[in-house]
């Protein structure tokens, strides 16, 4: 069981979706067989995160409530809180301040997707160290798309939010680990020319104190943010197909809860009795194998 508390950031405009996020939220948008949000979901409940704040906008909230509710269902605790305006992704820092009281924690953006061999070796380094931030960086075709971690003498040395003229390709995925001062350390951002409280700059504030980390995720793993057509499709492509080649499904909750032994197989032939659907036919596999 990790020692942090989990944040998963569900809000945001989602333009660059439009018509699709016009009358739903992005994150609720299907990746192949699962909401969107499901995705990041599994990576806190895989670094074993029982304590998680959903933050998404005024009009989205209900419907994650309807479809999260308590997290009885899956062994999690879930809490809620809107953020009335997309002000930047450092900004569930200060809106999750008393829901973290003074933990540690980890920030997980809901469109991004994560998956792949050496994932669950940086997850674990990252959690056990608590007293310094961790990122995570992937290797990208267009860096000048992120914030982009510039290394010197093999140490974190400079971040850059949307470079014009990458040094690296190496983009800061969205998910962050961060000690139990992060929201002491958030309330000293101001916004930046858009108008945002930016985790780059958050980041930066770590780095520059000798306490960021950086795990390189290998080009073999994937990470996907979902937030284009492209890799909205991309994503759907890759969980099935994976999932057809694997015979495993890629962010089963109540696969995790029930490995996790955060729910019993009772539990999970509750969810099996009310899904018709092949979902609920794998969950019958994986309570059988065990
Ligand atoms: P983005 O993809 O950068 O922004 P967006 O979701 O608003 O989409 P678009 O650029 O198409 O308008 O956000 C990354 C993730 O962080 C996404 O899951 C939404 C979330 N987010 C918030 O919840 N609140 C915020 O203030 C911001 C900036 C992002």
């Amino acid at each position: 069981m990790s020692k942090r508390k989990g944040i998963i950031l569900a809000g945001g405009s989602g333009s660059r979706l439009h018509p699709l996020t016009d009358v739903s939220s992005k994150q609720l948008l299907p990746i192949y067989d699962k909401p969107m949000i499901y995705y990041p979901l599994s990576i806190l409940m895989m670094v074993g995160i029982k304590e998680i704040l959903i933050i998404s906008s005024p009009e989205d909230m209900p419907r994650y409530k309807s479809l999260l509710q308590s997290g009885k269902k899956w062994g999690i605790n879930f809490s809620y809180k809107i953020q009335n305006k997309p002000n930047g992704i450092a900004q569930a820092l200060l809106l999750g301040e008393k829901f973290l009281k003074s933990d540690p924690c980890c920030l997980i953006l809901g469109d991004n997707l994560f998956h792949g061999k050496d994932l669950i070796r940086a997850l674990k380094k990252a959690d056990e160290d608590i007293s310094n931030a961790s990122v995570l960086t992937y290797p990208v075709k267009d860096p000048e798309r992120f914030g982009v971690l510039e290394k010197k003498n093999n140490k974190p040395f400079k971040i850059i939010e949307k470079p014009k003229k990458p040094k690296t390709n190496r983009a800061i995925t969205g998910l962050y680990f961060f000690p139990k001062d992060v929201s002491k350390k958030a309330k000293k951002l101001s916004p930046s020319k858009r108008g945002e409280l930016e985790i780059s700059d958050l980041n930066e504030i770590y780095l520059k104190a000798g306490k960021l980390r950086v795990s390189e995720l290998r080009k073999e793993s994937v990470w996907l943010d979902c937030g284009t057509f492209d890799s909205l499709l991309k994503a759907s492509n890759f969980v099935s197909k994976s999932q057809a080649k694997q015979k495993n499904k890629i962010a089963c909750l109540e696969e995790i809860a029930f490995r996790n032994k955060w729910i019993s197989r009772k539990q999970v032939k509750e969810i099996i009795n009310v899904s018709s659907s092949s979902y609920g036919n794998y969950l019958i596999k994986v309570i059988s194998s065990k």
